[in-house]
């Protein structure tokens, strides 16, 4: 291994069904550094998830599941450090150490906190889970992820930024008061793509139902890409730029979606040609919306094709999971072992 390889971290949290929001906000860019040689650990942050997470039974099921989808999309369980944090149960203990030397006052700035404290107020009756000591405490389960494996790059979408700065700001203080034990991450954007919803909505997500899936077959795509709503026709887009961030918020909200995805998808003159027809005028939604639904399925083919491969099961998920997590244990136990020796308590003498 170079010494200079960079160390990159990214957390993922376990969702099930993979949607074009998840690829294109994240696994693309995933997959990129793991082509660039990169040391990536990727790991599902199933720790995290018990912040919110409601369907107990299928949880362990759709870790698979969203594993097996990752491994069809190409991440590669070889070439990158692919585990469960569960499974790597010293960032509990690293957790721990380092609470004991975070302010509380610096966990309520944390805007996912602020955020569930704000809704609790408003409507202190609401479904779901209390406000946990583990959500207060997100952040610094979060830093603990990052800090145990000494990562310098930590790829996040924007809602996730605050918190790595908050990881880099518990190392620098750490380090400050008890001398240079862990290494300061940097957050990187990962020059994602904020898709919006099949709906029109800002944002694709699965809670708002509105998600063209990894893993949908040619009829549920045809289905999904014709339901788009495209009622208006089309308006004028006031611009000779065909750049799709310039074009596509000139549209109707619907219409851009399809242009979007088109974008992403169809090669460049298939694009061009349709923005043509746009610019024209015209009856031609249909046409595009078939065209589109055939690029997505093309798209989706090889995915499903490698999801459903038999070698693809969930022996072969566990058993990386296993040799992925004894692989990166000895690494974090190092951070760990620095951390105890320098707030004070020493070494460990034994571990299970
Ligand atoms: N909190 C992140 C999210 O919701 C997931 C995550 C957990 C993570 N630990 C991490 C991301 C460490 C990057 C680094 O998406």
């Amino acid at each position: 291994m170079p010494a200079t390889q960079e160390v990159i971290l990214s957390g993922i949290r376990p969702t099930g069904r993979l949607h074009y929001g998840n690829y294109f906000g994240a696994i693309r860019h995933f997959l990129r550094l793991q082509e660039q040689g990169a040391r990536c650990y990727y790991f599902i942050a199933d720790y995290h998830a018990l912040t919110t997470i409601t369907e107990r039974e299928d949880f362990y099921r759709q870790t698979l599941d969203m594993l097996r989808t990752y491994v069809a999309c190409g991440l590669d369980p070889q070439r990158s450090v692919i585990y469960r944090q569960s499974d790597l149960p010293c960032t509990a203990e690293l957790t721990l150490l380092l609470g004991m030397v975070t302010n509380i006052g610096h966990l309520e700035r944390g805007t996912t906190y602020k955020d569930k404290l704000s809704k609790l107020r408003e409507d202190p009756k609401a479904e779901g889970n209390p406000l946990s000591y583990g959500l207060l405490g997100y952040p610094v389960l979060m830093a603990a992820d990052i800090l145990i494996v000494r990562a310098d790059l930590v790829p996040v979408g924007d809602d996730q930024r605050q918190h790595v700065e908050m990881a880099a700001d518990i190392a620098e203080k750490f380090n400050h008061r008890f001398g240079e034990t862990l290494h300061v991450p940097r957050a990187v954007g990962r020059d994602a793509l904020r898709l919006p919803g099949l709906d029109g909505a800002s944002k694709m997500g699965k809670s708002e139902h509105n998600t063209l899936d990894l893993l949908d077959d040619p009829k549920t795509v045809l289905k999904k890409i014709k339901s788009v709503e495209t009622s208006t026709d089309p308006l004028p887009l006031d611009t000779d730029s065909n750049e799709p961030d310039a074009v596509i918020p000139k549209m109707p909200t619907g219409v851009g979606v399809l242009y979007r995805l088109l974008h992403l998808l169809a090669p460049e003159e298939v694009y061009l040609d349709y923005l043509g027809q746009y610019r024209q005028g015209g009856k031609f939604y249909g046409s595009l919306k078939k065209a589109l639904a055939e690029h997505v399925s093309k798209f989706n083919e090889p995915i499903i094709e490698r999801y459903n491969d038999p070698a693809n099961n969930d022996d072969f998920i566990k058993d990386f999971l296993r040799e992925n997590a004894k692989q990166v244990t000895p690494v974090a136990l190092e951070t760990v072992e620095a951390v105890r020796q320098a707030i004070g308590i020493g070494h460990s003498l034994f571990r299970a």
